[in-house]
C-alpha cells in the first residue's frame, strides 16, 4: 500500500460530540460502498471483533460499544472504489454527516505508517490492532479443513512465522499495533479465534 498521508491530525467538529450514524445508516453506506464481498466481510468482522472488545474487556454500554463497531465497520469503506483516496473519501463523507471526531480519528489512524496520523485512544489503538491480524486469521480458517474450530493460538504463531503465508501482511506491523495497545498479542489473537467465528 501506498502512503497516502492525511496530512492532518485532527477530523470532525468537536460540536459534533456524541453524533454517530444509526445502524441501518452505516450497513447502508457499507452496501453502497463495498461491492467487493470479501472486503465487506472484513470490516464485519472487523466491526464484531471491536464491539465484543469494547463490552467484554472495556465494559463499555451500549452506546460505547457502537462507536467501536461504527468504525471498525467503515474504517476500509473508500477502499474498493476509490484506492486512492483510501481513506481520506470515508473521513470526509463521515464529517459531512457530522459525526463526532472519536470515530473518524480511528479510521484515521488505522494505518499509522501509510496514513501519518498516531493511533490516540483505546479505540483507535484496537482499530489498528484488530486490522490485519482479523484477515490474517480469516485466511488460516479457510485453509483449515474445519475453519476457526480447534484453531489454536500455536497455529496461528506458526502462520505468522511463515513468511510467504498471507505474505502481503506485515508482521512488523500487526507486532507495532498491539505493542501501541499494550495488549499481549497472544491475548488479541485469541480474542479473534474465540469471536471471529460468528461473522460469516
Ligand atoms: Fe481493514
Amino acid at each position: 500500500m501506498k502512503n497516502r498521508l492525511l496530512g492532518r491530525n485532527v477530523f470532525g467538529d468537536p460540536a459534533n460530540q456524541g453524533n454517530v450514524l444509526a445502524k441501518d445508516e452505516a450497513v447502508k453506506l457499507l452496501n453502497d460502498w463495498v461491492l467487493n464481498e470479501r472486503l465487506r466481510l472484513h470490516m464485519q468482522q472487523v466491526a464484531y471483533l471491536m464491539q465484543r472488545w469494547a463490552a467484554e474487556k472495556e465494559q463499555l454500554d451500549e452506546a460505547g460499544q457502537w462507536r467501536w463497531e461504527m468504525a471498525g465497520l467503515l474504517h476500509d469503506a473508500d477502499w474498493d472504489q476509490w484506492p486512492d483516496q483510501h481513506c481520506s473519501k470515508i473521513i470526509t463523507e463521515l464529517e459531512a454527516r457530522n459525526i463526532e471526531p472519536g470515530i473518524i480519528h480511528a479510521i484515521a489512524s488505522h494505518g499509522p505508517d501509510y496514513f501519518g496520523v498516531e493511533p490516540e485512544t483505546k479505540m483507535d489503538k484496537m482499530l489498528f490492532a484488530f486490522d490485519e491480524l482479523s484477515g490474517l486469521i480469516y485466511a488460516y480458517s479457510l485453509m483449515r479443513p474445519e475453519g476457526y474450530k480447534g484453531m489454536e493460538l500455536k497455529g496461528v504463531k506458526k502462520r505468522l512465522k511463515e513468511k510467504s503465508f498471507a505474505a502481503n501482511v506485515s508482521r512488523e506491523e500487526i507486532q507495532d499495533a498491539c505493542n501501541r495497545a499494550g495488549i499481549p498479542i497472544d491475548e488479541v489473537i485469541n480474542f479473534i479465534i474465540q469471536h471471529q467465528s460468528f461473522v460469516q
